[in-house]
């Protein structure tokens, strides 16, 4: 694992996307894996920048997602399609077509996720994996566990990250209790992973990801064994590495 100490959120957000960038512009056809939640919003404002001042070309790019809600359909302001679209996707050239989120209106959790891994195979898995990380370690919807998980599989997500996401929702009640997510198996996959965190709230989940045992209590501690990850991390967020 490589540590890269950022000054702050906003160095943060230039450090990743500058990463980001380089694959892109390194392999215009490149399959990048995405995240959502707070922390990337700043790293894809960064690479909507890029892409106006006519450094990038997403024209040939594929993404895969992470995760997405049970029961939010693509046009659902809360669903995670929507964030995609809504802090990037609509900002890019990106064929909005080879931009790829689980269906999470489909109830069929077997067949969703069966198909999900399927076309993330089929795309030859992302040569970059983007990760935030949530405040119990999980990665994509990955929560502590008793054992790693494999493909995509519908998550019962945790009381925390129930309430972690809420400040999102209206009332702690709308927020979904299940998703879908890519599994831990598939994350290894990727050629290249980047995870980025700030904040004191992140402090332990961070300093257990990169130096804790490797435990699926922490999920995000198996990426000790990727060959290739790298984390960008503020002050706050690296407090307990020191
Ligand atoms: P956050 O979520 O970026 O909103 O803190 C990260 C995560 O839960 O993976």
């Amino acid at each position: 694992m490589r540590i890269v100490h950022a000054a702050d959120y906003e160095d943060m957000s230039r450090k990743a996307a500058n990463l980001i960038a380089a694959q892109v512009v390194m392999d215009p056809c490149c399959v990048l894996g995405l995240a959502t939640g707070s922390t990337p919003i700043g790293t894809y404002q960064n690479l909507i920048k890029a892409y106006e001042a006519g450094d990038l070309d997403f024209s040939q790019v594929s993404t895969y997602n992470l995760d997405e809600y049970c029961g939010l359909s693509h046009d659902d302001p809360q669903s995670y399609h929507y964030f995609m679209k809504e802090n990037l996707f609509d900002h890019i050239n990106i064929d909005q077509a080879n931009t790829h989120v689980p269906d999470g209106s489909n109830p069929d959790a077997e067949a969703t996720c069966a198909e999900y891994d399927r076309i993330v195979e089929e795309a030859g898995y992302p040569d970059l994996q983007l990760l935030g990380i949530g405040n119990n370690g999980h990665i994509g919807f990955n929560e502590p566990d008793t054992c790693f998980s494999k493909g995509t599989h519908c998550v019962d997500l945790t009381e925390s990250t129930i309430e972690a996401n809420s400040r999102l929702f209206d009332n702690i009640e709308d927020v979904p209790r299940q998703a879908y997510t890519m599994g831990i198996h598939t994350i290894m996959n990727a050629y290249m992973v980047l995870v980025i965190a700030n904040g004191e709230k992140k402090a332990q989940a961070v300093h257990d990801m990169c130096f804790g045992p490797i435990q699926p209590s922490c999920p995000a501690s198996i990426l000790q064994l990727h060959p290739n990850c790298v984390v960008i991390a503020d002050d706050a967020a690296l407090s307990l590495c020191k």
